[in-house]
């Protein structure tokens, strides 16, 4: 038996994904023997409503120097991070010398905005790679793990922060109430946090089970991370949803008794009480809709090859790996995955095994299918995809369903 993260109660899995890689460990050959599985099962807590991974692998085996994950390949997530800098700059900077700290910086997608309009500023990165990326830009970026040890530190080296920013960071960290009271001590006494996480709601209601990876540790609510930060005594005072990732959403949190809550607050924790996200059975649902798609997405494949057209994965995503490896899709249904990341391609995709190659092997010769796997940029890729739709290729997906586009 396990114990919740949050409210250290026993939790129970509900269901299990099997054995699983690591999500962004791409591999060459001879790695295969020694790559790294673990069995991938979740839980809800039937006490503080928090979904979690009943095991994760050690943080290193995740986030070290040969990272995959280059924020800055998507450019609706660069303008997606301009709009987010433009809000924080134009809600919650003091006037005088201002400080913005943000965590899982990665490449400096959004403090690069900062740094352009002259704000003092500081990502924490513990990817190595990823944060050399920011310092080379000239963004100010630790290489460390952020938790509450490396909180004192940056407040005597740089003092307190008036905004307080983690975009998908929160959720990969089980160590999270070291990182919450890290928050408290940075913070200044009238400063903001703001997270943005995808939302366990939009996952059970369009059955985005591929939000389900080693990295991502948690999947919040509304409710579970008020009740996480309350336990700190700090308060989540408004929330917005938003389109990134499939489904996610920002909260944003303040020192008590400083700011009013907004109304939207209470409105979605109806709303999730609505969605059942408090029910066990809500959990048994989900449980049978990722069978369930599982099956028609396999037997869709299986279709297709049997009528010897051609597949390509388009975009070796983190969350594709969950969905290879669950559905058990090998190179036997999808010839290759292409992927704009250059670290990721000539490499082999985690778990199957299936080869990665470069954007260009896609366009020069283009399959019947791709299999969307960065579904979340898909206004970005169908503008820039028209000529392999009017070549007769075709899409397909399988958020919130499995079906074929074109
Ligand atoms: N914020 C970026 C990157 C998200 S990926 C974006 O939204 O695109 C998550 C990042 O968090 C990775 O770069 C990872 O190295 C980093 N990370 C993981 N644990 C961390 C921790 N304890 N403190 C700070 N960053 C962490
Ligand atoms: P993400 O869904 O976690 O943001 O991962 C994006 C991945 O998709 C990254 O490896 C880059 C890749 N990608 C492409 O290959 N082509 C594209 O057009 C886009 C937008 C992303
Ligand atoms: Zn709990």
């Amino acid at each position: 038996m396990k114990n919740c993260l949050i409210c250290n109660k026993p939790v129970e899995a509900f269901m299990s994904f099997g054995k699983m890689p690591i999500a962004n460990g791409f591999l060459a050959k001879d790695q295969f023997s020694e790559e790294y599985f673990f069995e991938m099962k979740v839980a809800s807590c039937t006490h503080c409503g928090m979904f979690q991974l009943i095991e994760q692998p050690d943080r290193e085996k995740m986030f070290n120097e040969n990272y995959a994950f280059f924020s800055g390949t998507s450019k609706s997530m660069a303008l997606h991070y301009k709009e987010f800098a433009e809000y924080v700059g134009s809600n919650f900077l003091s006037p005088n010398d201002p400080f913005v700290v943000e965590i899982g910086s990665n490449d400096g997608i959004m403090l690069q905005n900062f740094d352009a309009a002259g704000v003092r500023h500081l990502g924490i990165e513990p990817s190595e790679n990823v944060a050399k990326v920011a310092t080379d830009k000239g963004i100010q970026t630790v290489c460390g793990f952020f938790d509450e040890e490396l909180a004192r530190q940056i407040m005597t080296e740089h003092g307190q922060a008036d905004a307080f920013l983690g975009a998908n960071v929160m959720c990969h960290i089980p160590y999270i109430h070291s990182v919450v009271e890290g928050i408290k001590i940075l913070l200044k006494p009238k400063g903001i946090v703001l997270l943005e996480d995808p939302y366990l709601g939009d996952v059970i209601e369009n059955t985005i089970y591929d939000q389900i990876y080693d990295e991502h540790v948690f999947l919040f609510s509304v409710s579970s991370i008020k009740y996480l930060f309350e336990l700190h005594d700090m308060v989540l005072v408004d929330i917005e949803p938003q389109e990134t990732h499939g489904g996610s959403m920002r909260y944003v949190i303040a020192h008590k008794g400083v700011r009013p809550i907004s109304d939207s607050v209470k409105k979605q924790l109806d709303k999730e009480k609505m969605m059942g996200l408090d029910n066990p059975e809500t959990y048994e649902t989900f449980r049978r809709n990722c069978e369930g798609s599982r099956d028609s997405l396999v037997s869709l494949l299986n279709n297709i090859r049997q009528q010897g057209k051609r597949v390509v994965g388009y975009a070796a995503t983190s969350k594709s790996t969950t969905i290879i490896n669950y559905c058990g899709i090998t190179a036997d249904h999808i010839e290759f995955i292409s992927d704009t990341t250059p670290v990721k391609q000539g490499k082999f995709s985690p778990g199957a095994h299936v080869p990665v190659r470069a954007y260009e092997a896609f366009v020069d010769n283009y399959p019947e299918y791709a299999l969307l796997f960065a579904y979340n940029h898909a206004k970005e890729i169908m503008v820039k995809e028209q000529k392999f739709m009017k070549s007769g290729g075709k899409w397909i997906t399988y958020v919130p369903e499995v079906k074929v586009l074109g």
